[in-house]
C-alpha cells in the first residue's frame, strides 16, 4: 500500500481522543526521525534510505526531499532530521513494526500505541519516534549573573596511583572551548594515544594548531540551532571555539590543567585545577548562547561513540517534566553511548522543586549541586552591635552607615509597590531611592537576575542592596554596587533598622553545615520512572571558580553555580576511577561513585541529594559494587512497558522480554525505591566482589518510618575477587505514609561501608 494514500481519517478510530483535538499546521518545522540502533557502522545504504524515506513523504519529490534532509546519525544509531509539515512526520512514525510510537506536537508529547497494524503503511520499517527538535538548557544559574570565583577541590587519592589518566578521555558536549586558557595546556603530556579517531575541525578562529595533547579533539554542530533561529543574528565563532564561557568552565573543572594563579578579582585566589588534570578533552560544541537543540546534540552522541571517548559529560538538560526515554536526545544518545561503554554523566537541573528532576534514565549518572565549605559573604552592619553576613561577590563597599528604604517605598509612575519590592526594570523613583541602600525583594524564579536588579538600583541612584531571597541565599552574584543576599528572617530585621554599611565581599572558609545541597538544585522524585531514584549523587556546584572565555566580560577565570558545575566534578572523578580501573563497567564505576557517598553533613533526603555527598577518597576502594549489563536495561525496558518489537528496532538484536523484572525497582541499581509499596514486596540485588579476595560484609538496615526491612543473608561471604552474590531485601509495611520515606541499607566491613538509600512510598498495609 503506497505510504501515501494513508489519511487520518483512517487512523482516528484508532487513536486516542486527543488527536481529534490537533489540527496539522503546513508550515514546515525540524524533527528528528529516530531510527534505533545500528548494527552497520557508516552503511551507505542507510543514509539511501533516509533519503527514500523522505521522498515517500514528499510524494516522490527528489528534490523535496534533498532540502528538508538536515543531517544523518549512522556511527552510534541511526535516524536523521529533517524539515517536515506535522502530517509528514506523523507519517514518518507508521509502520507496521511497531506497536509502540512516539508523536509529539508542538511541546507536548504523546505516547501512542497501535494495537492494530492492518491500517498502517509499511514503507517506514524501523522508525522508533519522531520528535521536535527541541531545546535544551545549560544548567548554570542565571548565567549572566556570574563573574568568578574558585575551587579548589583536593582529589588526590591518597594510595593509588591515577598517572594513567592521560589514556582517559573525556567528551564535552556544550558550548566549546577557549584552548589558549592556561587551564587546557597540553605541558608534561604524552602523545594522544593511537586509538583516538576524533577530529580537530577547524573554523572560525579555531585551526588544527588550537588543539594539541590536551584538547584532543573539537568538533562544532549547528544545522540543527540554525533550522530554528535566527540566522540573520550569527552566532559568533562558527568553530568549536567558546563565546559563552559556560564550555570552558565544565572542562576545567573535570579535567583543567594546574593554574597557579586563579582566582576572581583577587578573591579566592590560589592554585586550582580540575578533578583530573591530566586527562584528554575532547570537545562536542552543541549550545549556542540561546541554548543546545536535539538535532544537534544527537550528531554530538553520534561522532562521540565513533571518536572513542571514555566518558560523556553534559551539564545541560530537558526542561521538566522531561518527555519519554526515546523522544528525548540525551537519553536516546547515553543509551547507545552506554551500550558501548561510555558513562554519560549529567546535571539533574536547577528547578529546585520537588519532582523537578532532569536526566532521568537509568543509564545516565545524574548529579545534583551542593555547596563546599568555601563561601562568598559581604557583611552588613546595622549599628548598635547587629551584624549580619550575606552572599555576594561584590568587592565594594558603602562607603558609611546609609540610609535603608525599602524599594517598596521607592515606587516610581505605574509600578505599584508591590511590583517596586522586586526591583523591576524602571521600577523604582530615583528621587526617592537616590543615595540609598534599597531593599529588594527575589521571587526565585528563573528568568529574574538578581545582577539585573543590582543595576537597576544603581541607575536609581541607589548606593548599595539588601536582595532577600526566601529561596536561594546561596549564590554568590558580582552585583554592580555593593550588595549581598539575605533570607527572610534576616531581612525583616534590616527592614527594622535605619541604616547599613556594606562591606566588600570575602572568601570564607569552614562554612558549616558543608556539605549540603544547594536549593536551586532540582528534585526527585523521577517523574518519569518513580522506581529509579534521581538525581543519583551530589557534588559541588556552589560559587565554583574555573576557566572562562575571555570574550565575556574580559576574564579568564570565572565563578558560577548550577548542576552544571556539579556534573563535571563527578566526570573528574571518573576518570581517575577510569585511569585504575580502565575495565570497569559504566555501572561499576556509578556504583563505586553513589556507595561511597560522605554519609555526614546530610540536611534534606534522597530526593535532594541522591545516595549522598560525592567521597572521592572512598571511590577507588568501593569493596562491593552492584552491576549491570546493556542486557538489563532491555529488562527494565521491558518492565516499564515496551514492547519487544519497539525494543528490537532500538536495539538491534533478537532480545527477548524475559520478565526477570516484575517492576522498574528489580534493575540491579545500588539506590533501592519503592513507589508503591502495598503490604510487602522483595528486591533481589547482587553485588560483585571488587575488594580483597576474601571478605565477609554485613548487613545493617536502617528502615524507613512505618516499614520494615530485613535482609536475607545478613552476611555477604566473599572467597574470590569478581564473586557476585545476590541478597534479598524485604519490605512489609506497618503504617502506611502520607509521602514518601526514607532509610537505608548498608553492607559493612570494617571500615569499609557500601551503602544504598531506601526509598519507599508505602500505600497500604498488609
Ligand atoms: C592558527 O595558526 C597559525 C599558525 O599556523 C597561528 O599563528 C594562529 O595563532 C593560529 N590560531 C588561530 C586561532 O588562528
Ligand atoms: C561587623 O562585621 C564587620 C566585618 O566582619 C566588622 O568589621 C565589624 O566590626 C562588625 N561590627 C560589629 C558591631 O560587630
Ligand atoms: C518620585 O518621587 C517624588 C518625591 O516623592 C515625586 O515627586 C515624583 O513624582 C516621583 N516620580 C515618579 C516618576 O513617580
Ligand atoms: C532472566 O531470566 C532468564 C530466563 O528465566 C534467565 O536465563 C536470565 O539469566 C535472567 N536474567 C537475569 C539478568 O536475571
Amino acid at each position: 500500500m503506497p505510504l501515501f494514500l494513508f489519511t487520518l481519517t483512517s487512523l482516528l478510530p484508532l487513536l486516542p481522543v486527543f488527536l481529534t483535538q490537533i489540527t496539522f499546521s503546513f508550515a514546515s518545522k525540524t524533527y528528528v526521525v529516530y531510527m534505533g540502533g545500528t548494527s552497520i557502522v557508516d552503511d551507505p545504504d542507510q543514509i539511501l534510505r533516509h533519503h527514500q524515506m523522505l521522498t515517500i513523504v514528499h510524494r516522490g519529490s527528489v528534490e523535496q526531499a534533498q532540502a528538508s534532509h538536515v543531517c544523518s546519525y549512522k556511527h552510534g544509531f541511526t535516524g536523521f532530521a529533517a524539515k517536515l509539515t506535522q502530517e509528514q512526520a506523523f507519517q514518518m512514525t507508521s509502520n507496521e513494526h511497531s506497536t509502540q510510537l512516539f508523536y509529539a506536537f508542538s511541546s507536548m508529547s504523546y505516547l501512542i500505541t497501535y494495537y492494530d497494524e492492518r491500517t498502517i503503511g509499511t514503507e517506514m520499517p524501523g522508525v522508533v519516534s519522531v520528535f521536535p527538535n527541541a531545546k535544551r538548557r545549560l544548567h548554570t544559574t542565571h548565567s549572566w549573573d556570574f563573574m568568578g570565583l574558585a575551587n579548589d577541590e583536593q582529589m588526590e587519592i591518597p594510595g593509588y596511583s591515577t598517572k594513567n589518566q592521560h589514556n582517559v578521555i573525556i567528551g564535552f558536549i556544550d558550548t566549546g572551548i577557549w584552548p589558549e586558557s592556561p587551564s587546557f595546556s597540553d605541558h608534561d603530556m604524552p602523545p594522544v594515544p593511537s586509538r583516538w579517531k576524533g577530529q580537530c575541525q577547524v573554523g572560525e578562529a579555531f585551526n588544527a594548531s588550537s588543539c594539541n595533547r590536551k584538547v584532543v579533539g573539537a568538533r562544532y554542530y549547528v544545522s540543527g540551532f540554525e533550522a530554528e533561529e535566527d540566522s540573520a543574528k550569527p552566532q559568533k565563532f562558527r568553530s568549536p571555539r567558546d563565546s559563552n564561557g559556560h564550555g570552558s568552565h565544565t572542562a576545567s573543572i573535570a579535567a583543567g590543567q594546574y593554574v597557579v594563579d586563579m582566582n576572581f578579582k583577587g578573591l579566592a585566589a590560589g592554585g586550582a585545577r580540575g578533578g583530573a588534570p591530566m586527562a584528554r578533552i575532547a570537545v562536542y560544541k552543541t549550545c549556542w548562547d540561546s541554548g543546545c537543540y536535539d538535532v544537534d546534540l544527537l550528531s554530538a552522541f553520534d561522532d562521540a561513540i565513533k571518536d572513542g571517548v571514555d566518558v560523556l559529560s553534559l551539564s545541560l538538560g530537558p526542561e521538566a517534566p522531561q518527555g519519554d526515554y526515546f523522544t528525548d536526545a540525551i537519553s536516546i544518545g547515553s543509551f547507545h553511548a552506554a551500550s558501548r561503554g561510555i558513562l554519560v554523566v549529567s546535571s539533574v537541573g536547577n528547578d529546585g522543586n520537588q519532582g523537578s528532576a532532569t536526566n532521568l534514565a537509568p543509564w545516565l549518572i545524574t548529579v545534583a549541586a551542593s555547596s563546599t565549605d568555601r563561601d562568598f559573604t559581604s557583611s552588613i552592619d546595622l549599628g548598635e552591635g547587629a551584624n549580619y553576613t550575606g552572599e555576594s561577590l561584590s568587592l565594594l563597599d558603602t562607603n558609611a552607615p546609609t540610609t535603608i528604604i525599602p524599594a517598596s517605598e521607592a515606587y516610581s509612575g505605574y509600578f505599584t509597590p508591590y511590583q517596586s519590592s522586586y526591583c523591576l526594570e524602571s521600577s523604582l523613583n530615583s528621587t526617592k531611592a537616590s543615595g540609598k541602600v534599597v531593599v529588594c525583594r527575589h521571587a526565585g524564579s528563573f528568568s529574574e537576575s538578581k545582577l539585573a536588579k543590582s543595576k537597576v538600583v544603581k541607575e536609581a541612584g541607589g548606593v548599595g542592596m539588601i536582595l532577600i531571597d526566601e529561596a536561594d541565599t546561596d549564590v554568590a552574584i558580582p552585583f554592580a554596587i555593593p550588595a549581598a543576599i539575605v533570607g527572610a528572617r534576616i531581612g525583616d530585621c534590616i527592614l527594622s533598622k535605619p541604616t547599613a554599611y556594606i562591606s566588600p565581599a570575602k572568601t570564607v572558609i569552614g562554612r558549616q553545615p558543608a556539605p549540603r545541597v544547594a536549593s536551586f538544585s532540582s528534585k526527585g522524585p523521577n517523574s518519569l520512572t518513580p522506581a529509579i531514584l534521581k538525581p543519583d549523587v551530589t557534588a559541588p556546584g556552589l560559587n565554583i571558580l574555573a576557566a572562562w572565555s575571555p570574550t565575556v566580560g574580559n576574564m579568564d577565570f570565572n565563578i558560577l553555580s548550577g548542576t552544571s558545575m556539579a556534573c563535571p566534578h563527578v566526570t573528574g572523578v571518573i576518570a581517575l576511577i577510569k585511569a585504575v580501573y580502565p575495565l570497569w563497567s559504566p555501572s561499576a564505576i556509578k556504583s563505586a561513585l553513589m556507595t561511597t557517598v560522605d554519609p555526614t553533613g546530610r540536611a534534606g533526603n534522597p530526593f535532594d541529594y541522591g545516595a549522598g555527598f560525592l567521597n572521592p577518597t572512598g571511590v577507588l576502594n568501593p569493596g562491593l559494587v552492584y552491576d549491570l549489563e546493556p542486557m538489563d536495561y532491555k529488562e527494565f525496558l521491558c518492565s516499564i512497558g515496551y514492547k519487544e518489537k519497539s525494543l528490537h528496532m532500538i536495539t538491534r538484536d533478537n532480545f527477548i522480554c524475559n520478565q526477570n523484572f516484575s517492576t522498574a525497582s528489580d534493575l540491579n541499581y545500588p539506590s533501592i525505591t519503592l513507589p508503591e509499596l502495598g503490604g510487602s514486596y522483595s528486591v533481589t540485588r547482587t553485588v560483585t566482589n571488587v575488594g580483597l579476595a576474601r571478605s565477609t560484609y554485613r548487613a545493617i538496615v536502617s528502615s524507613p518510618a512505618g516499614v520494615k526491612v530485613t535482609v536475607s543473608p545478613k552476611f555477604l561471604i566473599f572467597n574470590n575477587y569478581g564473586q557476585k552474590i545476590s541478597f534479598i531485601v524485604n519490605f512489609k509495611v506497618i503504617a502506611p505514609s502520607k509521602g514518601y520515606v526514607f532509610g537505608s541499607l548498608e553492607w559493612k566491613k570494617g571500615r569499609l561501608r557500601v551503602t544504598s538509600p531506601l526509598v519507599v512510598r508505602a500505600v497500604s498495609a498488609s
